[in-house]
Formats: structure tokens, C-alpha cells, sequence
């Protein structure tokens, strides 16, 4: 059975829990500028083989560059961690790990649209192949949609407020600037002293929902029991509360011995199975230096 640990940053210790050993095989999900996969790579030589993706090509690029040191023993494709098990083979890893959330290279360039530190085109895609950016779902969702975006992705407490002001500014005007859309915001609700900018929690939310961030996770947890080997490991990094609850809920469903219809878990109607992950960690881990805090601090935007 594939065992289940759910903790946060500190790539030492995420790395660890995956238990690298040489002749193991491993799957990073967001191989980003390869960080993680690094140390894997490196804690399992001379035999540990890494299958990784990012959904972002200039991160793929980055991390081929970063791995080169060991050719050979990796591939690493441009895609979404939902779709690893079409190329992984199944039961085949020791560990997977996802990194959830955006990345430090991805925040600091402007032209990228995540920071609304900087003024940049409102684009929030990871991968830039899609269609959808945040100028289109800005300017094109509905006045509701803008709201339920707000509220369900950013637990925005003024979401209907925001999404009203959105829909009366394109009436004059398309947003297309990371600095008109925070501007707005920032006119709505005034800083007052606070120390988040009033705009993070809205980018946040269109961030999620540009780039399907929900879905995506969903499928990936689903795709990693796939992939993982009985008595491999799973190790999510989350980075806000709603990855959060996701992660953990899948990890509680699938340890269950018993499964239940109807979307109520009433003892008598529960049907036994064997469980198909056990927990190894089941409280989160935290980063704990400042300087890690800072670095977790910082990707939010
Ligand atoms: C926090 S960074 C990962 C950093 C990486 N662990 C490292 O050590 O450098 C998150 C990365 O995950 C990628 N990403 C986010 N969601 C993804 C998904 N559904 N599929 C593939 N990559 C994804 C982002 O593009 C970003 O590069």
C-alpha cells in the first residue's frame, strides 16, 4: 500500500520523506528550477531515476539545465501533473512529490502577470499555451462568476464588491495591467496600515482559477496513487488553506477501510475495502526558520 506524508516547504526534509535510495524510481510534478529534484536526483545516486513535469516551459528548460549534472537518469516534459499517469508507468515510483503553487522565477517576471508589485500584462498562465488568461476571465466572466471566484478561491470577504467594480470599470475601459486591476482594489479597500496589499487575495484567486488550480490537483492526487508502487510515498507541499483541505481529504478518503455512496458517511451503509494509502504524517509539517517563512511569504505575490 502507498504511504501518505503531507508537509510544507524545507526541501531537505520533503526530500527525505520520499526515502531516496539508488534503483528508485521517483516523480516530481513541478519540477520548477529543479530544487527538489536535485537533491532526489542526488540522494539516490547512482541508480534513482526522475520522471518530472511543469506545466511551464521556461521552468522545464531551467530544469533540464539544473539536471544536466545527471544525464541520464531523468526525463522531464513540459505538462500537467494531472495527466503523469498517461506517460508514468503505473506502480512504478517510490515517492512522487508536488510542489504546489507558483514559483519564485514565475512571480519576479513582470511579464508573466502574477505580482501585483509590478506592473505586468494580466496573463497568470503557467502554461502559456492556453487560451485562457486573466485579462480574458477578468474582462469575460460574469459579474456571479467574478464573485464565486473571489470568495471560493481567495476567501475574498468583499467578493461581490470587487467583482461589481470590476464589471463597472470594463464598461469604460478593458483591464489588461497587473497595476490597473491591484489599483482598482486598492481604491475599494484602502491599506490602512495592513501589511498584505488589499489586492493579494483576488490574485490569488485568479491565479487558481487561470490556471485550473483545483482540478488540476485533484486529477494530480488521483494520477500519483496511480503511478506510486505499493509502500511508495506521496509528499504534497501545500501553499494556502483551500490545497490544504484538498490534500487532506484525499488522504483521509483513500486510507479509509470502508467506502460509502451519497456523499454521507453513515456506518451502516459503508462497504468494506482495503485501504489504499496509509498516513505516515498526518499533521503538517511547517517551515520554521524565517528565512523559510519569508520564501513561503514571498510566493503569494
Ligand atoms: C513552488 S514551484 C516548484 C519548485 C520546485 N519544487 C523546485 O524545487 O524548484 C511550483 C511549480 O509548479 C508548477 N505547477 C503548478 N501547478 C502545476 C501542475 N498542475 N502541473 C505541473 N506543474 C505545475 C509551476 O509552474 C511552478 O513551476
Amino acid at each position: 500500500m502507498p504511504e501518505f506524508t503531507h508537509s510544507a516547504v524545507m526541501v531537505a526534509e520533503v526530500v527525505a520523506a520520499l526515502r531516496p535510495e539508488s534503483g528508485g524510481r521517483y516523480a516530481d510534478g513541478t519540477i520548477g528550477r529543479a530544487g527538489h529534484a536535485a537533491a532526489i536526483l542526488a540522494a539516490s545516486s547512482p541508480g534513482g531515476w526522475l520522471y518530472g513535469c511543469d506545466r511551464d516551459g521556461a521552468a522545464v528548460e531551467a530544469a533540464k539545465r539544473k539536471l544536466a549534472e545527471f544525464a541520464g537518469r531523468f526525463e522531464v516534459r513540459q505538462g500537467n501533473f494531472g495527466e503523469l499517469a498517461d506517460w508514468v508507468p503505473p506502480g512504478s515510483c517510490d515517492g512522487v512529490l508536488l510542489d504546489l503553487g507558483v514559483s519564485s522565477p514565475q512571480l519576479d517576471e513582470a511579464e508573466r502577470g502574477f505580482s501585483f508589485q509590478q506592473d505586468g500584462p494580466l496573463d497568470m498562465r503557467m502554461d502559456r499555451r492556453q487560451a485562457v488568461t486573466a485579462a480574458s476571465l477578468v474582462n469575460e466572466a460574469s459579474v456571479e462568476e467574478l464573485a464565486q471566484i473571489f470568495w471560493e478561491l481567495g476567501d475574498e470577504r468583499n467578493a461581490r464588491r470587487f467583482a461589481r467594480a470590476i464589471a463597472r470599470e470594463r464598461e469604460h475601459r478593458r483591464l489588461e495591467r497587473t497595476r490597473q486591476l491591484a489599483e482598482l482594489i486598492e481604491q475599494l479597500a484602502p491599506r490602512q496600515g495592513r501589511k498584505a496589499h488589499p489586492a493579494t487575495r483576488v490574485f490569488q484567486a485568479i491565479r487558481i482559477a487561470v490556471n485550473d488550480e483545483i482540478g488540476s490537483l485533484q486529477r494530480g492526487l488521483a494520477a500519483a496513487l496511480t503511478i506510486l508502487r505499493p509502500g511508495g510515498r506521496l509528499a504534497v507541499i501545500t501553499f494556502h488553506s483551500l490545497e490544504d483541505r484538498i490534500v487532506k481529504a484525499f488522504g483521509r478518503a483513500r486510507a479509509r477501510d470502508y467506502t460509502f455512496t451519497g456523499g454521507m458517511d453513515v456506518p451502516e451503509l459503508r462497504e468494506p475495502r482495503a485501504p489504499e494509502l496509509k498516513w505516515v504524517q498526518r499533521k503538517a509539517t511547517r517551515p520554521r526558520s524565517p528565512q523559510t517563512r519569508a520564501a513561503a511569504a514571498r510566493r503569494c505575490g
